[in-house]
């Protein structure tokens, strides 16, 4: 790699940007308290905890307190898949697709392992779920539909709003992976009407190892009951501060950009779509 090479990979990570390091040294410096402490240093990072779950939680149209923080995208698709199947006792079936990212294909085919019955629906030649094939699929005995929102091959966006009614039409709750989508496509809870979704800090901005998990209000009490969980905010381990923090301010500059990202690409002579810097100017995200 070069200082003129170009970056074409924002599907696989972004860099870091430049506001969201900056937010984040000072809690890798001097605001280094965990924020279950109940002293000062304890409560100036759980202050920054929380001002971050709000921030995450306005870029999808959720409340703060249906956001989990945990290690990235692939835990929170592992929280939301098993995490149902825990709490779903009565309904042992499972419905995803044959064409989704290993974060999720891996939690299925575990659960298959121990004894939930999974299907898998085809994708049609537009790259598409096939919507006969997932209404055929789901049954009164499904617990959770899963599929990836916006596709890291093929960029198909999924239509998840049609999805999530035919979930909820047999009592079954309906999971998003929109690692690919949140930050770069507009994403918005109620609009999907989805129950669960997953995002991955390092597609929009923020460093690796952070992500979140929407929990909603159909899933919240059980699940939360099942995980014994307490609103110490990140997954019951001491949270990662900085990186939620950073993970805040990339979800703040992705709500602020949105429009900005999705306008449509100038015509023959377009801008690169991406720099290696994380402090030049501002990358095109990937669609
Ligand atoms: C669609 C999708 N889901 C999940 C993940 C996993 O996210 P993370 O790397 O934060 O665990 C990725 C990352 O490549 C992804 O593209």
């Amino acid at each position: 790699m070069t200082d003129t090479s170009i970056y074409l990979d924002h599907n696989a990570s972004t860099p870091v940007l430049p506001e969201v390091l900056a937010a984040m040294l000072p809690y890798l410096r001097e605001h280094f308290g965990n924020p279950t402490s109940g002293h000062a240093f304890g409560r100036r990072a759980r202050a920054a905890v929380e001002l971050a779950r709000a921030q995450v939680a306005m870029l999808v149209g959720a409340a703060p307190d249906q956001l989990i923080f945990c290690s990235g995208g692939t835990e929170a698709n592992n929280l939301a898949i098993r995490g149902v199947m825990s709490v779903r006792g009565d309904r042992r079936h499972l419905v995803t697709s044959v064409a989704e990212h290993p974060a999720t294909a891996a939690p299925c085919t575990w659960l298959e392992g121990q004894g939930v019955a999974v299907t898998r629906v085809g994708l049609g030649a537009d790259g598409q779920v096939r919507e006969d094939e997932l209404a055929a699929a789901i049954g009164d005995d499904t617990a959770l539909v899963t599929l990836i929102h916006a596709h890291n091959e093929t960029g198909v966006i999924l239509a998840a709003a049609a999805a999530a009614r035919l979930a909820h039409a047999r009592g079954a709750w309906i999971h998003l992976d929109t690692a690919q989508s949140v930050g770069k496509h507009p994403v918005e809870v109620a609009a999907l009407g989805v129950d669960l979704l997953s995002i991955a800090g390092h597609k929009l901005g923020a460093p690796k190892g952070v992500g979140a998990l929407y929990v909603g209000p159909c899933v919240t009490p059980r699940a939360a009951a099942a995980r014994g969980e307490s609103r110490s905010g990140a997954c019951g381990r001491a949270p990662n501060v900085a990186s939620i923090v950073g993970l805040g301010v990339a979800c703040e500059v992705a709500r602020r950009e949105l429009g900005e990202r999705i306008a449509p690409l100038p015509g023959p002579a377009r801008a690169p779509v991406a720099s290696s810097g994380g402090g030049g100017p501002r990358p095109a995200p990937a669609r």
